[in-house]
């Protein structure tokens, strides 16, 4: 049977964990050519090792341009050409305006944020060669429900949600197609850190959970499974979307 994304030639940042691994994981699955970068080079190549074929692992940081271009050429060295971007790497970093340093508000903005237009500035030319393309990124339900003392974070978030939709209406012309995917609290070693920051790490736990009708937290492979249909040609005809796979967190107020 046909992959949903036989012969793509897609790059993903933050592959050596959480949703970055299992999205890489999952487009390979679904046929696609993968290149999976982190800034631990060791995670990466462990997640193209666990996809196996012609998949490439590589060491990239987000926050430096000259770093993210090496890879992009990398790709397309190797795989003739580029189809799908996902701008996946991300930190979060907790804290309210006050106890945040201004070094912790530019780490967090410019990975969460600044490095997704770095990383289509540098893919931009090589998607519209090929008649078009896409590209993903995950940003959060923080981008669109504050969050108490994660200021950085939800500001990046929510940047990164208008940015995807004026990469919509700029990529439109080439065939450019821009979408994100929103998580809620997903099983990941970034919400464990989020979660063991807390005063009480299995109370604030236990009260995440709680806040999704679904009546769960999310797995990575929720997120994967979106990317993999924004990614495909099933999704010919969308973009500038903010796609909500948050287990219904953000339908409105829950009483549990
Ligand atoms: N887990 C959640 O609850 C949740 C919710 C909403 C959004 N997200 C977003 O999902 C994305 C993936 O996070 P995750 O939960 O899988 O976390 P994770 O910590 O498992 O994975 C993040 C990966 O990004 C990599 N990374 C960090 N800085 C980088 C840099 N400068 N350059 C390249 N790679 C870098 C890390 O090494 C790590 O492998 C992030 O953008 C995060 O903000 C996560």
């Amino acid at each position: 049977m046909a992959g949903r994304l036989d012969g793509k030639a897609a790059l993903v940042t933050g592959a050596g964990s959480g949703i970055g691994r299992a999205t890489a994981q999952r487009f390979a699955e679904e046929g696609a050519h993968v290149v999976a970068c982190d800034l631990r080079p060791k995670t990466a190549q462990e997640t193209a090792a666990l996809i196996g074929g012609d998949a490439l692992g590589l060491g990239v940081d987000v926050t430096d341009r000259a770093s993210i271009r090496a890879v992009v050429e990398a790709t397309v060295e190797r795989f003739g050409g580029l189809d799908v971007l996902v701008c996946n790497a991300g930190v979060t970093i907790v804290g309210s305006v006050m106890d945040l340093t201004e070094d912790q508000w530019d780490t967090e903005l410019d990975t969460n944020l600044k490095s997704v237009f770095l990383c289509a500035k540098e893919a931009w030319d090589h998607l519209a060669a090929r008649g078009g393309g896409s590209i993903l990124s995950t940003a959060s339900m923080a981008g669109q429900w504050a969050i108490p003392a994660d200021a950085a974070y939800c500001a990046s978030k929510a940047g990164l949600i208008m940015l995807t939709k004026c990469m919509a209406l700029d990529g439109a012309k080439q065939n450019i197609r821009a979408n994100c995917v929103c998580p809620g609290f997903t099983n990941t070693p970034m919400i464990d850190g989020y979660f063991d920051a807390q005063d009480d790490p299995d109370a604030s736990r236990r009260f995440a959970i709680g806040l999704h009708p679904l009546g769960r937290m999310g797995e990575p492979l929720d997120h994967a499974n979106a990317f993999v249909y924004l990614a495909s040609d099933e999704a010919s005809w969308v973009t500038g979307l903010e796609l909500n796979v948050d287990g219904g967190i953000t339908c409105g107020i829950w009483g549990g």
